[in-house]
């Protein structure tokens, strides 16, 4: 009889130790169609210039982009590109993305020496909102935002899971325990986050008039996002296909070649 007891109470114990277990993991990342995905994928200029939108108006007040440089928007391949100016830095709409960029660069006068601030130039990495890691974390509930340069590649599944935290924001289950300053987000290791929503409905305009869903804002962020972590990504995948095609040749080529060479002689 004791014996039975105990291996019920083993059981149930270690049935809801899986509950727990299960109840503290962050739910799987709902898989998105992407352009970039596959040897064969490339960024969709469009929607990375509606992604960068969504980060200049959205994220950039909380999160730093602190690999990248204004000039990086114009290369091939990158949401600005033109191939009438093929060095970025001539290119007359990526030169006004920068001199308008709302947070002003730091530098110091050359003649008086004292501290300034002025616009950015194409040469400029994006700034950073926030004057320091104290200053960020005093700001957010005690999170510091994430640098996002390369957010995608840092985490598992990154694409699929950045558009799905940016989607799942959800009201508390009863019983669960938070500050005013954390949000419920099944997506979230652990569920409770320091970030507010950052998306509603029409946060921003497209140009392309698509229409701003939460959706559709996620998802063209997170491409953008995607092609920040890694801006050669096109060209790589390109460059594969083509080695693999001449691979293929040679080897087609050698063997002929080897047909040919022991033609008339008998094995
Ligand atoms: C009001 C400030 C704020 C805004 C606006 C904001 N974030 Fe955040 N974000 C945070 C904070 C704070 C954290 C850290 C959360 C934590 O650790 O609890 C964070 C974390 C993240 C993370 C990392 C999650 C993880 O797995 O660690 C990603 C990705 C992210 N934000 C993306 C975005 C994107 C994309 C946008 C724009 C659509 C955005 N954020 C807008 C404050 C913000």
């Amino acid at each position: 009889m004791l014996r039975k007891t105990l291996a019920f109470a083993a059981v149930v114990g270690l049935l809801t130790a899986g509950v727990a277990l299960a109840a503290g993991d962050a739910k799987h990342p709902h898989k998105q169609a992407w352009s970039f995905a596959g040897p064969l994928g490339k960024f969709d200029q469009a929607e990375l210039q509606r992604g960068f939108k969504v980060y200049k108006e959205v994220c950039a007040a909380c999160h730093s982009l602190s690999m990248m440089s204004f000039r990086n928007l114009g290369e091939k391949h990158g949401p600005f590109y033109d191939p009438e100016f093929p060095n970025p830095n001539d290119n007359p709409y990526v030169k006004a993305i920068a001199a308008d960029w709302v947070l002003q660069v730091n530098d110091i006068d050359g003649e008086t020496g004292d501290p300034i601030k002025r616009p950015a130039t194409t040469a400029d990495r994006f700034p950073n909102p926030y004057p320091n890691s104290v200053a960020a974390a005093a700001g957010n509930g005690g999170a510091v935002p994430p640098d996002l340069s390369v957010i995608i590649k840092a985490r598992h599944d990154g694409a699929n899971y950045v558009y799905s935290l940016l989607t799942g924001y959800s009201a508390a289950p009863a019983g669960v325990q938070k500050t005013p300053a954390q949000h419920y987000n099944e997506y979230f290791p652990g569920h409770l986050i320091a970030m507010p929503p950052p998306l509603t409905v029409n946060k921003v305009t497209f140009d392309d008039n698509t229409v701003a869903s939460v959706k559709n804002q996620a998802k063209a962020v997170t491409a953008f996002l995607a092609w920040a972590s890694e801006p050669k990504q096109t060209e790589r995948k390109q460059t594969g296909l083509a080695v693999m095609i001449y691979l293929i040749l040679l080897s087609l080529l050698v063997y002929a070649s080897y047909r040919r060479v022991w033609r008339n002689e008998s094995h």
